[in-house]
């Protein structure tokens, strides 16, 4: 019998390098036209570059920066692991899984909408639940960041990574934080990493602290995770992990 593995995937999609890749040689192509269409080709072949070497050091096989961005998560949420915990925007899976193999008393679930930008879907996020042996504690649901579908107050936890930013549908992103902090009960904790150093999304850190207590939650702290030493130099742009850092604490 084969022995199955897991497979987290890549914060840097595939979609992005071949879509960077095409257009490259598109411009290339077509330089026989007129020689400017090289300077075209320039850019993107600078993104090809960039994103497969960015691909290679979030990957295990170069500097793992996933994994050691996952684990920062995973040892701010002050959770007993007794009850049920919520992972928003799961992707493949890797925080919900290893949170319950953090916990073994404890449940988790997964959600995302799993959109066409990303190589992630809820078969192999139910695949990597099996291989890891925690598929009986964990279920994973289709589902919008911005309306969760659960009561308020339903989970003991919450945690997430690197999602926020992304959800297309909410304009504020401090809603998305509101409505992740909604579903938790009092007394829960909670750990989310995203790009709330991008004044942009967040405005300043500590306004944002102080609105996320207006919101009667009792704790709340951050943790700027985009200086950690093990990110590379190359990989702190704004848009990829320069401008990362967690909020946690409990509600
Ligand atoms: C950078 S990936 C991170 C995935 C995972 N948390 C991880 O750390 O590997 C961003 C994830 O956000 C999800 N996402 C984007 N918008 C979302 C939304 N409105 N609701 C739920 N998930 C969303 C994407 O499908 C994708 O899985």
């Amino acid at each position: 019998m084969t022995k199955q593995t897991t497979n987290y995937g890549n914060w840097v999609s595939t979609k992005l390098i071949y879509g960077s890749a095409v257009l490259g040689a598109l411009f290339l192509g077509l330089s026989f036209l007129h020689v400017a269409f090289v300077i075209g080709a320039v850019p993107f072949l600078a993104a090809l570059v960039y994103f497969a070497y960015a691909r290679y050091a979030f990957s295990p096989r170069g500097g793992d920066i996933q994994t050691k961005l996952w684990e920062l998560v995973l040892d701010r949420l002050n959770w007993n692991g007794k009850g049920k915990a919520l992972d928003i925007g799961c992707g493949n899976g890797p925080l919900t899984i290893a949170l319950a193999q953090r916990h073994p008393d404890g449940h988790v679930t997964g959600i995302d909408y799993w959109g066409k930008a990303w190589d992630y879907s809820k078969a192999v996020c139910e695949r990597n639940a099996e291989a890891a042996g925690v598929a009986e504690r964990t279920d994973f649901q289709k589902a919008s960041a911005s309306a969760l579908p659960f009561e308020d107050g339903f989970f003991d936890a919450a945690i997430s990574n690197f999602v926020f930013h992304e959800v297309s549908d909410a304009k504020d992103k401090r809603e998305v934080v509101k409505e992740a902090l909604r579903v938790i009960k009092k007394g829960g904790h909670f750990a989310f990493q995203d790009l709330f150093l991008v004044k942009e999304l967040y405005g300043e850190v500590d306004d944002l602290l102080e609105i996320i207590r207006g919101w009667g939650i009792a704790e709340v702290a951050f943790m700027d995770t985009s200086s950690s030493g093990f990110i590379p130099t190359a990989l702190k742009l704004p848009f990829m992990v320069g401008k990362v850092g967690i909020i946690y604490g409990t509600k």
